[in-house]
């Protein structure tokens, strides 16, 4: 597995340390609010459990599964609802939790339904990483961890088909992969 990897963009303590400060302020932001996280399956189930743990406010959480990738290194632009919200948003304070902002494809599709059909008292986005250079759709997130280049990351979650996301550090992956 770690011989697929270029370089190392950020490590184990990187993470962790940027996490913490993310956690914190969303700590601030949602003090007497109606907090419910929301994890964007997959790749963003290690991000949120330790983000989650770095909250220190009541907060709910829930899981929605989309697919866009499939085995690919881009968004083919269709996005499959594979699993929906199990618990009623109505009147809260709904925070997407995310891996991975790229075209934007993804979240503007998650955010349309949520505020459409479940009508959150508010709705943020918090993401992991931003590639704001490949943005095709206009989706601004509330909180960002790193703003990073477009290269193509695994690890920490990210998967490229399938696999990578139990690299405990976020790496780049070597073009040859998947090219
Ligand atoms: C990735 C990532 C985001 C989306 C971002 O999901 O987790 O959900 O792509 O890309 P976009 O901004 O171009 O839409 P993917 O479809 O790879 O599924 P996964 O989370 O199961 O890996």
């Amino acid at each position: 597995m770690e011989q697929d990897i270029q370089s190392v963009l950020y490590s184990e303590a990187q993470l962790r340390e940027r996490v913490q400060e993310l956690g914190r302020q969303i700590t601030e932001d949602y003090r007497d609010r109606d907090l419910i996280l929301v994890c964007v399956l997959k790749g963003s189930c290690v991000f949120m459990a330790d983000l989650m743990r770095a909250i220190r406010v009541n907060a709910a959480i829930d899981f929605m599964c989309v697919s866009s990738y499939g085995a690919g290194t881009s968004t083919r632009g269709a996005v499959q609802l594979i699993k929906d919200l199990g618990t009623d948003v109505a009147g809260k304070d709904v925070l997407l939790v995310e891996d991975i902002l790229d075209s934007g494809v993804t979240l503007s599709f998650l955010r349309d339904h949520i505020i459409r059909s479940r009508g959150p008292a508010s709705f943020g986005i918090c993401t992991l990483f931003d590639k704001p250079e490949r943005r095709r759709v206009d989706v601004q997130p509330d909180y960002v961890g790193f703003v990073i280049p477009d290269a193509f990351i695994v690890g920490y979650g990210l998967d490229y088909a399938e696999r990578y996301r139990n690299l405990p550090y976020v790496g780049i992956l070597k073009p040859e992969v998947y090219s």
